[in-house]
């Protein structure tokens, strides 16, 4: 919802602040958003997406545990302070629910002639609303915004279970993950 300032000649829209997309919604690439069903839409996330349900999407993946407004709202701002480094997108349905989200974060590196390197994140899609190719879309929006940073490969990690879904998305797998968790 907008808030409208009217005058006699014109009328000027000025969204309220947390309607603010994290990044320039068009760094989301047409070729993807014309492929999604009827009723969808992706775009940059905004703060108001507590509101919205994207850490429920969030907990189809892991858990999230209980994030007040203020904790979100901070990392958002966090995001956007950095934002060409983060990229979280979201897609959301015909009645405004977040039904799918995904991240893409740019590491500058020394190697590779001070080259980039995009790092898939945290991809979930609510699970009612899987098998409509709306992660296939999130992975192609997100590798393309990698490469629009001037990353020379886009990398993630992932589960056994969702080999098949990054094969499907283009990646091959190529090495061993380690972890050592806190
Ligand atoms: N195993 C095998 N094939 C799969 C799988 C799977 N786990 N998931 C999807 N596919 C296939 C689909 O059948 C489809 O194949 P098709 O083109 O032949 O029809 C293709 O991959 C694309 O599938 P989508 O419909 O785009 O998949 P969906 O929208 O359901 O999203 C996702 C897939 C993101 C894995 C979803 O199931 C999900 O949120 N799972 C739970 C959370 C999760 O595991 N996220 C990924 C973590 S890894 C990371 O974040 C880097």
């Amino acid at each position: 919802m907008s808030t409208t300032m009217a005058s006699s000649s014109s009328v000027t829209y000025y969204p309220p602040s947390k309607e603010i997309p994290l990044f320039h919604p068009s760094l989301i690439p047409r070729s993807v958003t014309r492929e999604l069903p009827a009723g969808y839409t992706m775009r940059p996330i905004r703060a108001a997406d507590y509101d919205r349900g994207v850490l429920d999407v969030l907990r189809v993946l892991t858990t999230v545990g209980d994030i007040q407004r203020e904790e979100f709202e901070a990392q958002f701002n966090y995001w956007f302070k950095h934002n060409d480094t983060y990229f979280t997108l979201v897609i959301v349905n015909e009645f405004d629910r977040v039904v799918g989200v995904g991240s893409a974060v740019v590491e500058r590196k020394l190697i590779h002639k001070c080259g980039n390197v995009t790092h898939i994140e945290d991809i979930a899609v609510a699970r009612s609303e899987q098998g409509k190719k709306l992660g296939l879309h999130i992975i192609h929006a997100l590798t393309d915004i990698g490469k629009s940073q001037g990353a020379y490969k886009v990398i993630l990690d992932c589960s056994e279970d969702n080999v098949r879904f990054y094969e499907k998305c283009g990646f091959v797998r190529v090495g061993v993950e380690m972890s050592l968790k806190f």
